[in-house]
């Protein structure tokens, strides 16, 4: 059947809004919620020799191993290397016994993360794949296929390959986790309940996509915006950063929120607006201090929380996006969806090529 954009204006629009329905349909095959078990569609694959994980990948995938590398390290204890796939091989890095690799590509073609599997591959390093293209070059040559189920991806800025990413990586640190005597029945019966709510929440989080388009007509007139986050939403500040970036040609950079005094806070004026992604939790004390250091020098901020954490830090802001309280486990799925709409609302309001960016391509098969 020849894919089409439904009732929305853009493919990447009707992608942002498939996620709840394509993370369920790929965690389908990672939950057994009957027995409370997190699984692989790949039964007999040995996680318990892995002493080492090394993540490759470009673009949004990249970031997906950002957020990943913090799940691996706090539930597996399992120490995680991560690179872009086109500095990877060029660094000699070091790759021992027992490594795993991982590479994570939507489209399973990109040429610098194939390059990357093929050099580990040589290394004898075990390769898993997640891809959404099941029948791509880095499916036939990984080890470990982890697809991730979220339908053909048109638009040129990945979105729902993203969060359904995350969910298979979230999945697998959960496998890798138990594998490694990490995970007791009931950490895992509350990780199959905490992923199972993620499509919910997707979608609440979709609830708010009007009061996003209503505040992209003051982020679209801006030269620079800043990204901030901590933790796993500091990937997602980048994610955000380069979503805006590709779309509606607006510079913008994704930085550690604790890392803005160190250099972005010079450039801190009213003409700079400062995204901060702080959903409340351990985290957001530290992240709200770094807002406060952009507020006191007359930074305009919009702040990316749930209720609470809105109530608590939002006075002052310029906007503030809710999202629903969710479990710090799916999180970076859920703050997907606001920096997503805010790419695409300032884009259109810009009236640029969403689907088509200049310059860009969907899958780059050159290194
Ligand atoms: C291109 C696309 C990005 C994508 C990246 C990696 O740059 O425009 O949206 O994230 O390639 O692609 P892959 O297929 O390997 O995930």
């Amino acid at each position: 059947a020849l894919i089409d954009k439904g009732n929305h204006r853009h493919f990447m629009q009707k992608e942002i809004y498939e996620q709840p329905i394509v993370v369920a349909q790929t965690l389908r095959s990672y939950l057994q919620r009957l027995e409370d078990r997190v699984t692989l569609p790949v039964p007999n694959f040995d996680l318990d020799t892995i002493s080492r994980v090394t993540i490759v990948a470009c673009g949004t995938s990249f970031y997906a191993g950002m957020v990943a590398k913090y799940w691996f390290e706090q539930f597996a204890r399992v120490p995680v290397d991560i690179d872009v796939a086109s500095e990877f091989r060029y660094r000699a890095p070091v790759m021992e016994d027992g490594g795993l690799m991982i590479v994570i590509s939507q489209s399973g073609e990109t040429a610098d993360t194939l390059a990357a599997l093929r050099h580990a591959k040589e290394e004898g390093q075990k390769i898993a794949a997640v891809v959404n293209v099941p029948t791509s070059t880095m499916a036939r040559e990984a080890d470990l296929l982890l697809p991730t189920h979220a339908g053909p991806e048109i638009g040129v800025a990945s979105t729902k390959a993203f969060t359904c990413q995350l969910a298979v990586l979230a999945a697998l640190a959960a496998n890798l986790a138990r594998a490694k005597g990490k995970l007791s029945p009931a950490e895992e019966k509350a990780v199959v309940k905490h992923l199972a709510e993620a499509p919910a929440a997707l979608n609440a989080a979709l609830a708010y996509d009007e009061s996003i388009e209503a505040m992209a007509g003051t982020i679209a007139g801006a030269r620079d915006v800043l990204y901030l986050g901590r933790g796993t939403d500091y990937p997602l500040a980048l994610e955000g950063a380069l979503k805006l970036k590709e779309i509606s040609y607006i510079h913008a950079e994704g930085y550690a929120a604790g890392e803005m005094k160190h250099g972005p806070i010079a450039l801190i004026d009213e003409n700079v607006p400062v995204i901060v992604i702080a959903p409340s939790g351990p985290l957001f004390e530290k992240t709200v201090s770094n807002m406060q250091e952009v507020q006191a020098r007359g930074g305009k901020v919009v702040l990316i929380s749930d209720y609470d954490g809105i109530q608590a830090a939002g006075d002052g802001c310029l906007a503030t996006i809710t999202m629903p309280k969710v479990h710090p486990l799916i999180a970076p799925l859920v703050y997907a969806v606001p920096v997503q709409l805010l790419a695409y609302h300032v884009a259109v309001a810009k009236g640029t090529d969403v689907d088509q960016p200049r310059n860009l391509a969907k899958s780059v098969t050159v290194e």
